[in-house]
């Protein structure tokens, strides 16, 4: 059984979030809001609890996972550089929603990082993550708390959908803020490269750094989370343009499909309904979710990249 501990989000019972710390030293797996999307976590440090957070989730021990500090100043206990562009985007950004990719520490196993030199560090501004990463006294590895290639969860309830059962504990704090994913953004190249897009945005990271390029290095194996079909509903999911949307969703009714629809209008109230849209669409049993594509600007580029690999059509 996976017990399920109610906490505030601005102001999580110390107690709470103390024995969920005991939980996670003593090797176990518990899940944790932050304000992208529920993360699972385990000491990052502790080679067999990260190995059951692979077991878990199902998940192919060739994707890295993303560690997870409560200070920048504790970057140096994971990575072995902090490259000064590096430390500027930490200081604009962190605690927030960016993973940096860094050469990684000889401390962190190589499992956290699928057997690779380099490590993916996040500096979460969540409240409960903070105080559950300060209370384990260790940093923490956390992918996204779903059964791989599921949705990715936004509320304890889409935790417990995918993982009751095979995980300890669930720190329940509500509705994640952002509700997509970190911007991952590999620092260890001869050029900074955002190795998926997120609430930080291309614009603003090139404010602060000068040039950065979208999407993996040319002949280089892609990271997992760039593989085309990630983030999948059990419904098929169609992402198209406005342009064709109407015509399609008649298409599909005369066809007797029961369809689902997923429209935008803000990008920020987009992407903090997307998952739980998903996840409540996905329950309802409809033969078809048509979703019409935002526009190719960089605020949309999060959104567009979550519906385009959960869509079928690609
Ligand atoms: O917002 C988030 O990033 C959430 C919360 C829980 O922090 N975590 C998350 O983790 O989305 P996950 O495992 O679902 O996605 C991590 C992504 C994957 O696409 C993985 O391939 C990539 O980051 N990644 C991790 N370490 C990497 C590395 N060293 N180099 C390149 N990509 C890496
Ligand atoms: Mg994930």
């Amino acid at each position: 059984m996976t017990a399920v501990w109610e906490v505030d989000p601005d102001n999580p019972d110390p107690a709470i979030i103390a024995r969920a710390a005991d939980l996670l030293r003593a090797g176990k797996l518990v899940a944790m809001p932050t304000e992208t999307v529920y993360g699972l976590a385990a000491n990052a440090l502790d080679e067999d609890a990260v190995r059951s957070i692979f077991t878990a989730k199902g998940r192919p021990s060739t994707n890295p996972l993303i560690v997870h500090i409560e200070d920048k100043a504790d970057v140096k206990r994971v990575a072995s550089e902090f490259p000064d562009k590096a430390q500027r985007l930490a200081d604009a950004f962190w605690p927030g929603p960016l993973s940096i990719v860094l050469p990684k520490h000889p401390s962190v196993p190589d499992i956290v990082t699928a057997g690779g030199p380099t490590v993916a560090v996040r500096c979460p501004a969540d409240n409960v993550a903070r105080a559950l990463i300060q209370a384990a006294g260790v940093p923490l590895a956390a992918p996204s708390a779903n059964r791989s290639n599921e949705l990715s969860p936004t509320k304890a309830e889409h935790v417990l959908k995918s993982l009751n059962g095979r995980i300890d504990a669930i720190l329940d704090a509500g509705q994640c803020p952002v509700g997509i994913e970190s911007t991952v953004l590999d620092m260890t190249g001869s050029v900074p490269r955002i190795l998926r897009p997120g609430t930080i945005t291309k614009t603003m990271i090139e404010n602060v750094i000068g040039v950065v390029v979208k999407g993996a290095e040319e002949g280089v194996a892609k990271s997992p989370g760039q593989m085309e079909q990630h983030y999948c509903p059990k419904t098929r999911l169609r992402a198209i343009d406005e342009i064709e949307f109407f015509g399609e969703m008649s298409r599909a009714t005369k066809a007797g499909l029961r369809v689902g629809t997923i429209g935008w209008q803000d990008w920020e109230d987009y992407e903090y309904r997307l998952y739980d849209t998903l996840h409540r669409l996905d329950d309802e049993g409809y033969d078809l979710l048509l979703a019409a594509l935002p526009p190719d600007t960089p605020e949309w580029a999060g959104v567009r990249d979550r519906l385009l690999r959960a869509s079928n059509s690609v």
